[in-house]
Order: C-alpha cells, then sequence, then structure tokens
C-alpha cells in the first residue's frame, strides 16, 4: 500500500465540513493527522465543539486545536440560517467529553507543518489560522506541499453576487494564503454547486446503513431544508468534502491553471476571488466535476464508518 497523504483540516462544522472530515478520517488515501478549528459557520466555541463530537463519534483520538474567536481584522459573521444554531443541527450526539490541544490552531500548525514536510493543508472554512500561522512562521511556506481549499468562485458568489462565503468573512487572510507562494489548491461554488444531496443521493446513501451512512442523512436533511428556505434551492451543495474528495480520487476533478487575487476593497468586490489564466498561474481551480466519482468516494468512506 503506497504512503498516505499526510493532512491537516481547518473548518468550522458546519454540515457540510463534517462530511469533509469524515471522510478524511476513513479514507484509506489520506493520514488526517490533526483538526483545527475556525469561527465562521457558527461562533469558535460552537465549531470546535461539533469537530471534537465528530472526532470522538469516528473514535479518533485527534484532540482539535481551537482558532481565534474572529478573523484578522473583521468580527466574524456567522450562517446559523444553513447550520443552525448549534452549527450541527440535525444530529444529537452522545455528551462527550470536551477536550482540545492546549494550543491555538495557528501555532497548532506551524508545529504540525514545520514537523511535516510535504504535508497538505486543507481548510474548509474562512482561512483565518493558516493566514495567522503563515505571518507569525513565513518558514512553514518551504514545507507546505499544497494548500487546498473550498472557496472562492470563478463566477458567481453566495454571499454577495461577488463573493463567497469562506473567502468575505475573512478577506484579508485568504490574501495573505493566496500571496504565500505555496501551490493552491481552489474548488469554489463554480463546481460545488453542482455537487447536490438529491434525493437520489440520499436514497443511496440510506442504503449504506452504517453510522457513517445514518449521520450523513440526518445532517443533510437539515441541510437541504435550510438550503431551500435561505437559498431557495432545491437541494443543498455539498461543497467541502470537494477538498478531500480532490486529493484521494483524481478522477473527481478537473483543474485549470490561473492567477487568483483576492479583492479587499471596501466595494461591492469585497471577497471576490479574480481569477485570470492571462496572469502567471497561482493556483489550480477546479473547473469541472465528475458527479460520479464524487459520490463513490463519498458512499466508499460513509461505508466504513461503522
Ligand atoms: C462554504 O460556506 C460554509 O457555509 C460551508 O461550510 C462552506 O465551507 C460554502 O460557501
Ligand atoms: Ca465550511
Amino acid at each position: 500500500m503506497m504512503n498516505k497523504q499526510k493532512i491537516i483540516i481547518d473548518c468550522d462544522p458546519g454540515h457540510d465540513d463534517a462530511i469533509g472530515l469524515l471522510v478524511a478520517y476513513y479514507s484509506d488515501e489520506l493520514d488526517l493527522i490533526g483538526v483545527s478549528t475556525c469561527a465562521g459557520n457558527q461562533t469558535i466555541d460552537k465549531t470546535s465543539r461539533n469537530a471534537n463530537n465528530l472526532l470522538r463519534f469516528f473514535n479518533s483520538d485527534i484532540k482539535v486545536a481551537k482558532g481565534e474567536t474572529d478573523p484578522i481584522k473583521r468580527k466574524v459573521k456567522t450562517c446559523p440560517e444553513i447550520h443552525g444554531e448549534s452549527g450541527l443541527d440535525g444530529y444529537d450526539f452522545p455528551k462527550y467529553k470536551e477536550e482540545y490541544d492546549s494550543r491555538p490552531a495557528y501555532q497548532f500548525i506551524i508545529d504540525t507543518v514545520l514537523a511535516n514536510k510535504d504535508i497538505i493543508v486543507v481548510t474548509t472554512g474562512p482561512m483565518t489560522n493558516l493566514a495567522l500561522a503563515i505571518s507569525k512562521c513565513p518558514d512553514i511556506t518551504k514545507n507546505i506541499k499544497e494548500i487546498v481549499l473550498m472557496g472562492g468562485s470563478t463566477t458567481e458568489g453566495n454571499i454577495t453576487p461577488e463573493a463567497e462565503f469562506n473567502i468575505i468573512v475573512d478577506p484579508e487572510a485568504a490574501d495573505i494564503c493566496f500571496k504565500s507562494g505555496v501551490p493552491l489548491r481552489m474548488l469554489g461554488l463554480n463546481v460545488t454547486r453542482k455537487i447536490l444531496v438529491n434525493n437520489k443521493v440520499l436514497t443511496e446513501a440510506s442504503k449504506i446503513n452504517t453510522r457513517g451512512s445514518d449521520l450523513f442523512v440526518k445532517l443533510m436533511k437539515v441541510f437541504n431544508e435550510n438550503q431551500r428556505t435561505f437559498f431557495g434551492l432545491e437541494f443543498g451543495p455539498l461543497h467541502d468534502p470537494a477538498t478531500v474528495v480532490s486529493l484521494i480520487n483524481p478522477k473527481a476533478f478537473e483543474f485549470t491553471p490561473m492567477h487568483v487575487e483576492i479583492d479587499v476593497t471596501e466595494t461591492k468586490y469585497l471577497g471576490k476571488t479574480r481569477c485570470s489564466k492571462s496572469k502567471p498561474f497561482n493556483c489550480m481551480v477546479a473547473t469541472k466535476v465528475n458527479l460520479e466519482e464524487y459520490w463513490s468516494t463519498i458512499f466508499e468512506n460513509l461505508r466504513r464508518c461503522k
């Protein structure tokens, strides 16, 4: 068996973050060596509690490293409309013990990256912690093989016509990461909005009949309901697992090299990911998704969560 690719995930669970964590934890291809949390879908205390619950549910012994309360220069904007008051409405976890890594997320990222050459950093929330880590210890950029993020879009946004949630919540952080010189892989709304948790997906998932599929189905029912009410979408898009699925299954996405720049101006363009094919590229941008491959990777890992 080939060596597993070491990754850490910085996330704000979050329904789609939760499934991303599950897939990363159970996959044969990835070695999830740590998890940190950011404020985004909910406050930092809630996203951290959710990440802790998920890891205990998986029987993992990873301790979550809690991130910052607010973005670098701004106050956090949360998204209870989609993810509920808890940040992960729809599944009742047992009362697990809450025990965290003693370090703040940025320090956990610095230490873990310095100790692991060629690690991949996956972010599925605002990029606050990673940006702080890079600012405080620029040397870590030499060890990061790739930053793989869910965020941005080559087309329209979801929070404003121009901007996607993870980027607009902390545009300054995204700007630092995109200028860091580390190879980037961006999976944005232009592909993730095509990955819909429709009835066929829910029916197939229900048939799997594991703890993982039960978690998936319960979470996705609430997620879909909220997406319908808030965004008027018939089915919810499963954004965040796109990051880890792209690492596990190269057939799931096609990428195009582009130059991506973050708009940090206080205008209607704030948080826009400006993508250009005519400037030197700094980012592989997902431009196409193969849904069959995507869902087969998700289902394969739901099956493993017994
Ligand atoms: C992103 O925003 C969050 O609500 C989701 O978890 C995802 O990371 C989609 O715009
Ligand atoms: Ca997220």
